[in-house]
């Protein structure tokens, strides 16, 4: 695992633009996978710079995300897919037939799922995940206890991400309780990730899923299981690492020596 400790959430995102826009280079027709939240924002707003400035471009990559609340259109302004266009996919030229967000009205959820998973197959398996991190721990909607080999599948949210999302829906406005999320087992697949998490609120959980047991209590330290992860934090979020000396030393050794390196160590 490398960790990366940025100074802000700028640094922080538009490093993790850089990491997504050189994939995209080295690999034109790459396989996305994408997150929503607040966290990956300013990395979405780098890549649409990027885009418009620099002529990165999205035409032969194909998307998929992590998840979707279940009972909301694509058009509702909490979908995760309403939330895409507008931070993302309305600015850039990915094509429309290539991205892929789970289905929240899918008449069957079973079918979807399988067919999501196997979808992902076809495309030939992500090239490079983006995740951000919830304060329990989870990554897409696997709250703690989901199984590490868990795929594709319907999830019962929390009561407390339930109360939680109460604030973004409107009087008398019925706040979903399931999500479609793709499974820890399905993230591990991915031949990259990069998980990145900013805020002082993110410290404590970031140093037990990078540092402490691998636990499905904490699914997001199902990452220290895979071969190549890029953890990027701006220094709040890295506050509470024990190693974060190390990890500090590690980068600017590679920043000085061989800094095409960065990001693609173990
Ligand atoms: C969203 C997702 C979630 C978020 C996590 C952090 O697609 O998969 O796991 O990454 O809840 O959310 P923020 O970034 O809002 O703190």
């Amino acid at each position: 695992m490398e960790v990366i400790v940025t100074k802000t959430y700028e640094d922080m995102s538009a490093l993790a633009a850089r990491m997504i826009a050189q994939q995209i280079l080295h690999k034109p027709s790459s396989v996305l996978g994408l997150a929503t939240g607040s966290t990956p924002v300013g990395t979405y707003k780098e890549l649409i710079r990027l885009h418009k400035n620099q002529g990165l471009d999205f035409s032969k990559v194909t998307t998929f995300n992590l998840d979707e609340y279940v009972g909301l259109p694509p058009t509702h302004n909490q979908s995760y897919r309403y939330f895409m266009d507008q931070n993302l996919f309305n600015h850039v030229n990915v094509p429309s037939a290539s991205i892929h967000v789970p289905y929240g009205h899918a008449e069957s959820v079973l079918d979807f799922c399988e067919w999501y998973e196997a979808e992902i197959q076809r495309f030939g398996g992500i090239d490079l995940q983006i995740l951000g991190i919830g304060g329990d721990g989870h990554i897409a909607f696997n709250e703690p206890g989901s199984s590490l080999g868990s795929r594709t599948r319907l999830k019962t949210l929390t009561e407390e991400t339930i109360e939680d999302n109460k604030r973004f829906f409107g009087p008398g406005e019925e706040v979903p309780r399931f999500a479609i999320t793709m499974g820890v087992g399905t993230i591990l697949e991915a031949k990259k990730i990069v998980m990145i998490a900013n805020g002082k609120k993110k410290a404590e959980i970031i140093a037990e899923a990078i540092e402490g047991p691998v636990s499905s209590q904490v699914s997001a330290s199902a990452l220290q299981l895979h071969r190549h992860v890029v953890v990027i934090l701006d220094q709040e979020a890295g506050s509470k690492l024990k190693r974060a000396d190390y990890y500090k030393w590690v980068y600017e050794q590679k920043a000085k020596l061989m800094p095409n390196l960065i990001g693609k160590a173990t």
